[in-house]
């Protein structure tokens, strides 16, 4: 087996850090992975820093929180998949739902920026979810699936590319999904997946919002949970660990 479907199967825990800590935090929680990272080797572990402290780390696998639609040019302020790959960066968050509000990303914007991640060999990391008026509405699913079958590219595959399903509601406000709606929404992800995009049928299904030690073991552990998607809680390594370490060898 190629050593892509290897990692593809293992679960994804994923740390985005957002907008927080600097250069000396950044070193010293890499460095506190160091061991973590060879003897809990059964689940994959990366971090998602802010831009400036990509390159403070050299233990854990390098991911980025965002990336240009564009190859080069005049796009003051934006940072390209190439000098992501330049980076050593292997993953890239795009359409996290902070970037859908506050700057405005659309699903054809996500899909130009999944585009040039493959280009460059970075996995996509593509973030969907629904806001609660939505849920509320009774939209949930339709929302998410309009999000996925608009952001992914054509030649994604199970291997190539992540999604990270997280419920607008439940990020940052501690109060994750239930296990419940985890399972009906990754259940109908999974099978949208393989309904319409049969090369990306496998591909891996993260939960994110609001994941913690204290529910770590049983959103991870659920059926097409493939990995996390860990905000505030990635930011201590400890939490960061325990939240890897309630994945089930
Ligand atoms: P929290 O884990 O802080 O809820 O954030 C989730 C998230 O947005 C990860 O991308």
């Amino acid at each position: 087996m190629n050593q892509a479907r290897v990692q593809a199967m293992k679960k994804l825990i994923a740390g985005n850090w957002k907008m927080n800590g600097n250069g000396d935090t950044a070193e010293a929680f890499d460095n506190d992975m160091e061991e973590v990272l060879n003897k809990y080797s059964h689940v994959e572990w990366l971090i998602c820093p802010p831009f400036p402290y990509i390159a403070s780390l050299s233990n854990l696998q390098r991911g980025a929180q965002d990336c240009s639609a564009y190859d080069r040019g005049a796009y003051t302020g934006e940072v390209s998949a190439a000098m992501l790959a330049d980076m050593g960066c292997t993953y890239c968050i795009v359409g996290h739902s902070e970037r859908r509000t506050l700057h405005m990303e659309d699903n054809k914007l996500v899909r130009n920026k999944v585009k040039q991640l493959l280009s460059h060999n970075i996995r996509p990391i593509i973030c969907v979810g629904e806001t609660l008026e939505e849920r509320e509405a009774g939209q949930a699913y339709e929302v998410v699936s309009r999000q996925i079958l608009e952001s992914l590219s054509d030649n994604i595959t199970s291997e190539n590319a992540v999604l990270a399903y997280e419920p607008v509601w439940a990020i940052g406000t501690g109060k994750a999904a239930t296990l419940c709606d985890v399972t009906k929404m990754h259940g109908m992800i999974r099978d949208l997946l393989k309904s319409s995009l049969a090369t990306a049928a496998k591909m891996r299904i993260l939960y994110g919002g609001s994941v913690k030690p204290s529910n770590a073991a049983e959103l991870l552990n659920a059926d097409n949970v493939d990995g996390a998607l860990i905000g505030s809680a990635s930011l201590l390594h400890e939490d960061f660990i325990a939240i890897g370490k309630a994945v089930e060898i």
